[in-house]
């Protein structure tokens, strides 16, 4: 491709192009009322509807099951989605999903849900030991070999952007660690993206999942450019995460847009549509962008963090079990990587600043780190983030087995824009233990 801009110019064996999946989404409030008519038009008959404990009494599950109802199709419920699903929650969603005789799947929920649905949708449709298709070298990272059965995804958190990647997440238990799968085969056939499912959700839930959406555009923006990547395969075997790209550009720089101007007004008030809507689809934007151009740092960094903390818990999330909202391990890693990795491409982290709000006039290259984190800093305390890592329990006795945590996530830390090693890794979590 011919592109403007240096950061795609062609190298001598880089990737000829970049590849852009999504699903087929429909947004704007009261879309889910649509959720019959699609199934039915993807020739459905029985569904699986995915969802969560607490949403599956709720008004958005009887909206979704009402809608199909009306258009006849047959719909059995699985409930047991594990906020943060693991191996095994995955594997249990799998059975139900294998012994249902379906032709097809809705999910109505948050990341977890619709992970979920779409693991259970993998394995039930081609079926293989849990490890084949896990990222490598965590597992043998095997293409999925065909086509998945139709998937309706409707989200109702406003930041994974779940309902248009081809990834599904969960901690693998033996290592207490945080993987996935990647393939374009799993992203949802459909997404229905309907805003008015934010009224119902918790501020901590708005706050968290709008710092997931914060860092998959910042992340997108900031990854090595494809024509960089270190793994030039082309064609089929491009990979899903290929590195920042025209495409996700200008998807990202809206979505970092959004988040400066609204996130903080959803987070204060459930009555704020204006806001709420605009996280929803800058939430889907920024999902669209991450999936084609891969996250790095700051996920790759908060999955030792979820994976490590203990005796934590946030208003809003299951009782009972030590969990860090997964935006809000992102979002605590951001300012220490930026702070980092600006020297690579200090351009792209100035335009990011600039995106989100920052005062940056006059701001040179060498500004560009310092402007980026002071602006996520100062969205953070307004929203009442954590300050730094520190603030879950960690400190300078932890850094060593944060960093040996992060390693297994060298499949996203390569996307970074500098080279990272142990030693990079425990720098970084020191500088996130305090911020203010
Ligand atoms: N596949 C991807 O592309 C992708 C991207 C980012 C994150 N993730 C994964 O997604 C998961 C996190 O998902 P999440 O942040 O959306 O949250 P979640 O699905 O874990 O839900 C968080 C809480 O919010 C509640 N909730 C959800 N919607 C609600 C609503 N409308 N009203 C009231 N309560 C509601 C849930 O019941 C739950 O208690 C993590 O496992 C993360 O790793 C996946
Ligand atoms: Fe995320």
């Amino acid at each position: 491709m011919a592109c403007c801009h240096a950061d795609f110019a062609a190298l001598e064996g880089s990737d000829r192009g970049f590849t852009l999946g999504m699903p087929t989404f429909t947004f704007g409030a009261g879309v889910l009322a649509e959720a019959g008519d699609s199934a039915a038009e993807l020739g459905l008959r029985r569904v699986a509807l995915f969802t969560d404990k607490r949403l599956a009494a709720g008004e958005h599950v009887a909206k979704v099951k009402q809608a199909l109802a009306a258009a006849k199709v047959d719909c059995v419920v699985y409930d047991e989605v594990a906020i943060e699903p693991t191996d095994v929650s995955l594997q249990e969603a799998t059975r139900f999903a294998r012994d249902s005789n379906i032709d097809g799947y809705v999910s109505v929920g948050g990341g977890s849900v619709m992970d979920t649905c779409k693991a259970a949708n993998l394995y039930a449709t081609q079926p293989a030991e849990f490890m084949t298709y896990v990222n490598a070298p965590i597992g043998a990272g095997q293409r999925v070999p065909g086509a998945l059965k139709p998937h309706i995804a409707c989200p109702t958190t406003s930041g994974t952007g779940s309902e248009t990647t081809g990834i599904a997440i969960f901690t693998l238990t033996s290592m207490n660690a945080k993987t996935g799968i990647i393939s374009r085969r799993l992203i949802p056939t459909v997404a229905l993206v309907d805003p008015d499912v934010t009224r119902t959700l918790p501020a901590n839930v708005v706050a968290a999942t709008g710092f997931d959406c914060m860092s998959h555009a910042l992340e997108s923006m900031t990854a090595r450019p494809y024509p960089r990547r270190l793994n030039p395969a082309q064609g089929v075997r491009r990979p899903v995460s290929q590195g920042a790209n025209p495409f996700s550009d200008t998807l990202a720089t809206q979505a970092l847009t959004s988040v400066g101007q609204y996130l903080v007004r959803a987070v204060d008030d459930a009555s704020d549509s204006e806001a709420r809507t605009e996280m929803m689809y800058a939430a889907m934007l920024a999902g669209i962008a991450f999936n084609a151009a891969g996250c790095h740092l700051p996920h790759g960094l908060s999955y030792a963090v979820s994976g490590l903390v203990k005796n934590f818990h946030v208003d809003g999330y299951p009782e009972g079990k030590t969990l860090v909202p997964h935006g809000m391990s992102v979002v605590l890693n951001n300012p220490s990587v930026w702070r980092h990795t600006a020297v690579a491409l200090p351009q792209r982290h100035l335009r990011c600043a600039e995106a989100l709000g920052a005062k940056a006039q006059g701001a040179t290259p060498d500004d560009a780190g310092e402007v980026l984190a002071g602006r996520i800093v100062e969205l953070m305390r307004a929203t009442s983030m954590p300050n730094g890592i520190g603030a879950l329990g960690f400190g300078e006795g932890e850094i060593d087995a944060l960093a040996t945590g992060a390693e297994p996530q060298y499949r996203v830390i390569k996307n970074a824009p500098i080279d990272v090693d142990r030693d990079v890794l425990r720098r970084l979590f020191r500088a996130a233990l305090r911020y203010w």
